[in-house]
């Protein structure tokens, strides 16, 4: 196996797509991904991808813009790798391609919604641990915040997900 991950190109979108659609039960992840591409939380560059060595993509992560109180910081979702490809680390590789990208564009904080088994792995605690509080009206420990090097104790607050995730 041998998979690499690369920033995302406008040309991968539909590859993208059929990865989302294969990797979830419905349409909603594809069609988040999608209308986040029109929204101004995308940031050019926090789209991941991996590739397998015909270059095809096998998977996907995606960090938009969050505000976080009077700040802001990174969502992390959503991540995807397509059915017959997964458990073999791309799903880790991804995650931390994307980590390494929002490191290096000098951002403090990345929240995530998913399993704390899951990404803990990455480093990911509680979010209310980091001062910051989610949305939804989920189980604490599933709203999980990452400092990165830039932390220095902020942003905190409510995070308010771009427009497109309030259609989930
Ligand atoms: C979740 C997902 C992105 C992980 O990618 P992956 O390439 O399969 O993951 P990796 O190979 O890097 O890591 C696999 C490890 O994560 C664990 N894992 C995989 N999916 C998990 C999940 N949904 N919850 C918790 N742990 C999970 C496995 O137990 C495995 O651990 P192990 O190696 O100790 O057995 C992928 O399985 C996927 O696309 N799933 C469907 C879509 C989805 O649920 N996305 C996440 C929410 S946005």
């Amino acid at each position: 196996m041998n998979v690499s991950t690369r920033a995302e190109l406008p040309s991968d979108a539909p590859a993208t797509r059929r990865v989302h659609m294969a990797a979830f039960p419905g349409p909603d992840e594809a069609d988040l991904v999608d209308a986040l591409r029109r929204d101004p939380s995308w940031l050019a560059g926090l789209s991941v991808v991996a590739v397998d060595e015909r270059q095809l993509v096998v998977g996907h992560a995606l960090l938009t813009r969050l505000r976080v109180g009077e700040g802001q910081a990174l969502a992390l979702a959503p991540v995807a790798v397509a059915p017959e490809w997964q458990r073999k680390g791309v799903g880790r590789q991804l995650v931390r391609a994307a980590l390494a990208a929002a490191e290096d564009a000098g951002e403090r904080l990345v929240v995530v919604f998913g399993d704390p088994g899951y990404y803990g792995r990455f480093g990911f605690t509680p979010a209310w641990e980091h001062g910051v509080s989610g949305p939804f009206p989920v189980p604490a420990e599933y709203f999980q915040a990452l400092p990165l090097p830039a932390y220095d104790g902020g942003p905190q607050g409510l995070c308010r997900y771009p427009e497109p995730f309030g259609a989930l």
